[in-house]
């Protein structure tokens, strides 16, 4: 390992904003650790980062398994000897509506986008607080911030990582640890796909920019929250929307 090497660990690496994540970092030089469930896509994630010069590995992990994160942690900080930063962008999106909580889709939801990033979170921020630098950069959503009806399971859970985010970050700011979120507007991806074409005028009305973001654009003020450029931002939510909320 070069004595300079940087290493940052990006969840949901397989698809969307985590892959565009996981390119803008190798891009930039970081060695990037890669986690997702699809073997075939990390696959397809590790060759595209590796082209730009930079080590990538790959973790078929379920996020929810906290003792597996555990594992995988353990284990990519025991072959670096330094982790830089964690990106948690692994998420999940299904309507809801709060009146039907029998709904099975709340229990998923809360497990994957809040245990799916406080697990990974708690396997580092000790090691991070040890190491003395670190910086944790959230994926959240533009939901957690208003009502938003049949979104109620998913705006609740960014909600929840809003507050966890604010909270990590107190834990690890006397120790030089910044933890931040980025928070997407709509982004096309395969989350999104479909939900695009199908509402593309009630979006261009939403967003004063007219447009989804693409996930490169998402992907790049996450690399800037990871870098020593943000070195004094922390406990903060950068909102990456092409204007919604404005309007
Ligand atoms: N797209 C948007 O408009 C938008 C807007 C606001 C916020 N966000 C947030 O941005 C983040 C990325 O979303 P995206 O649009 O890029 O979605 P995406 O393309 O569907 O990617 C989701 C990623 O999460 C991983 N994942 C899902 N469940 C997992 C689990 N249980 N364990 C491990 N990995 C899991 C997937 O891995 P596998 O495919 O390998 O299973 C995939 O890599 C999410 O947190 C989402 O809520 C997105």
């Amino acid at each position: 390992m070069a004595h300079d090497e940087k290493h940052v660990i990006v969840t949901g690496a397989s698809s969307g904003i985590g892959r565009a994540t996981a390119v803008a970092l190798a891009e930039q030089g970081y060695s990037v650790h890669l986690i997702g469930r699809n073997a075939e896509r990390l696959a397809n994630v590790q060759t595209e980062t590796r082209r730009e010069g930079v080590r990538s590995t790959t973790y078929q992990l379920e996020l929810t398994d906290k003792t597996a994160v555990q594992q995988v942690f353990d284990e990519i900080y025991a072959t670096t000897g330094r982790i830089d930063g964690l990106v948690n962008a692994a998420g999940i999106f299904y309507t809801t509506n709060v009146l039907d909580y029998e709904d099975p889709s709340w229990k998923e939801i809360m497990d994957v986008n809040f245990y799916g990033t406080l697990y990974p979170s708690l396997a580092l921020l000790p090691k991070l607080i040890a190491q003395g630098f670190g910086s944790i950069v959230n994926v959240t959503s533009v939901d957690a911030f208003d009502g938003i009806s049949n979104y109620d399971a998913y705006a609740a859970s960014k909600g929840a990582v809003t507050s966890l985010t604010k909270t990590l970050a107190l834990e690890g700011a006397a120790k030089n640890v910044r933890v931040n979120a980025v928070v997407p507007g709509i982004t096309d991806t395969e989350m999104t796909h479909e939900r695009l074409l199908e509402n593309i005028e009630k979006y261009r009305k939403k967003v004063p920019m007219q447009r989804a973001a693409q996930a490169s654009e998402v992907a790049k003020p996450i690399a800037f929250l990871i870098s020593d450029d943000s070195s004094y931002i922390t406990g903060q939510s950068l909102h990456v929307n092409g204007g919604w909320r404005l309007a």
